[in-house]
């Protein structure tokens, strides 16, 4: 088992101490003392100041408490970040129909406003024609009464 010490932070906390007891090329070999260690074994292999040791029930629960707390803390930290990045992305949403709505109304506007032209060309174009015919009918008539004139002449 290749156990590094760095690693085992809590082990002062749970008064827990780690010895190295064989060191091989193939890896290391730990031994694990519960409790508090012998006078003897003191000063042997130090794993922290002596005073960490002697943490009491108290204080790993003080320090536990504080642990949660900031986890606590970070916690609603990433939710408030999170909540303002929806808002955010809801502020866009909202912009973007906005803006799509604004783009339809104008759209909107402007075909109304060329079918409205288009008409008014149609009529126009339509008065023009029938002014035209009118003319053309008039011309026709007037061709027909010469021309009736002129037969009803040679007739007589
Ligand atoms: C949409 O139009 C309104 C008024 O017609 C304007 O006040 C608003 O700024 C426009 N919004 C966008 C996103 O263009």
């Amino acid at each position: 088992m290749n156990f590094d010490l760095v690693t085992c932070v809590i082990c002062p906390l749970i008064d827990i101490q780690v010895k190295e007891i064989d060191k091989r090329a193939s890896g290391q070999a730990f031994e694990v003392i519960l409790g508090t260690p012998a006078p003897d074994a003191k000063g042997e292999f130090p794993l922290s100041p002596p005073k960490k040791k002697d943490l009491s029930l108290e204080e790993i629960q003080r320090k536990l408490e504080a642990a949660e707390e900031r986890r606590k803390s970070h916690e609603a930290e990433v939710l408030k970040h999170l909540a303002e990045k929806r808002e955010h992305e809801k502020e866009v949403q909202r912009k973007a129909m906005e803006e799509n709505n604004n783009f339809s109304k104008i759209a909107e506007e402007k075909l109304n406003q060329k079918m409205e032209a288009n008409k008014e060309n149609k009529e126009a174009l339509q008065a023009a024609m029938s002014e035209k015919f009118k003319e053309k009918d008039k011309k026709l008539e007037e061709v027909r009464a010469k021309k009736e004139t002129k037969e009803g002449g040679a007739e007589n």
